[in-house]
């Protein structure tokens, strides 16, 4: 299916970043903890985009399995997120083991990517790395990475310090750059694909949509919940101890909010790094739970396949960079009769 619709769609196909990774289409599968299993990575790769199998919160072993689950079941390139700040033992196992891995890149996001960098270099693997100011991301691109992703505060997950908003973040990053920017929050379709481009962008790194694939491993009350959110029901708890977090509005997260004014910054960890995640996103518990998603949320409306998710933001970035390249010409006609 995918092939079919690949001859139509040039503009974005031409991206530095379909070339630099050797997939059909600029679009990359945000590394997510508890959700970026190996199965939806490489539903997300067999489409035509970059799946990510996510080690966060995984123990090695399951790690393992999940990266080798990816590759057996998908020719198609694919990649691994390793965030960083957890102990450093496990960071090394899990480095260690994508870089024995026949992926195409590896992805650091969170912390200081810098110690890394040169395992994965020297392993011949691309280096991705996630950034949220256009000063991460110069540095970024002197440390090695061979493409850069900005996410801005319309982000679901963890959110910076800074809270820029893409279109600012886009156009600013893309200055300080050469290797390919993507552009990550808030992206779930083709209307945003086409603005990321637009404003800079060689592609786009999709979390939030991705979670609703049929792939996704979420637990069917999360689904529905996300499918009934609005742009406006999403709330970042955590600021005030620099551990920001874009989360579902729902009554844990508004307790956490609510509480946030009083609690110290111990409280704030427990209250965050517990085991709500896993009661939010697999258990569908949506009173004790809670999910991390984008403000982005309010515009899907739909589970699909990922290759769908991923052949209509294609087709739909196309036509809509399409309608404005024909405008521009028809202004241009149009000021040249004038003329
Ligand atoms: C549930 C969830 C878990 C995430 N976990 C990680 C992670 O482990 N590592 C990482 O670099 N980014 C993580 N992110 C951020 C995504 O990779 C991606 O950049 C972000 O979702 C893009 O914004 P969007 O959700 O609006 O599409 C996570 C996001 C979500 C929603």
């Amino acid at each position: 299916m995918a092939g079919d619709i690949a001859n139509d769609i040039t503009l974005i196909r031409g991206s530095a970043l379909c070339a630099l990774l050797g997939i059909r289409y600029p679009i990359i599968q945000g590394g997510m903890t508890l959700v970026g299993t190996g199965h939806l990575a490489s539903a997300v790769s067999a489409g035509g985009g970059l799946g990510v199998v996510s080690a966060g919160r995984m123990d090695e072993a399951t790690f393992a399995r999940e990266t080798d689950f990816a590759l057996d079941t998908t020719d198609c390139p694919l990649a691994v997120n390793i965030p960083i700040g957890r102990a450093q033992e496990w960071t090394e196992a899990c480095f260690n083991i994508a870089i024995k891995r026949d992926i195409k890149a590896v992805l650091i996001g969170g912390g200081n990517p810098k110690p890394w960098c040169p395992l994965v270099k020297d392993a011949g693997k691309l280096l991705g790395i996630v950034v949220a100011t256009p000063d991460q991301a110069a540095k970024a691109e002197a440390a090695g990475a061979d493409f850069v992703v900005a996410e801005s505060i319309e982000a679901g997950g963890r959110t910076s310090r800074e809270e820029l908003a893409g279109v600012t973040l886009i156009p600013a990053a893309s200055e300080r750059i050469s290797v390919p920017l993507v552009a990550a929050g808030g992206f779930v379709d083709g209307r945003g694909l086409a603005a990321a481009m637009v404003l800079g962008a060689d592609g786009v790194q999709m979390g939030t949509r991705f979670m609703l694939a049929e792939e996704s491993p979420l637990h069917k009350n999360t689904f529905s919940a996300m499918l009934a959110a609005d742009i406006t029901d999403t709330l970042v708890v955590g600021t005030r101890h620099h551990m920001g977090r874009r989360l579902l509005r729902g009554q844990a997260s508004e307790m956490v909010h609510g509480s946030e004014i009083s609690a110290s910054r111990e409280d704030m960890i427990a209250m965050l790094s517990g085991e709500w995640s896993r009661q939010g996103l697999h258990l569908g518990n949506l009173e004790q739970g809670m999910i991390a998603c984008g403000q982005g949320v309010g515009l899907i409306h739909d589970v699909l396949p990922a290759s769908t998710i991923i052949e209509n933001t294609a087709r739909e970035a196309e036509a809509h960079l399409r309608r404005a390249l024909s405008i521009f010409g028809a202004l241009n006609e149009q000021s040249s009769g004038n003329a």
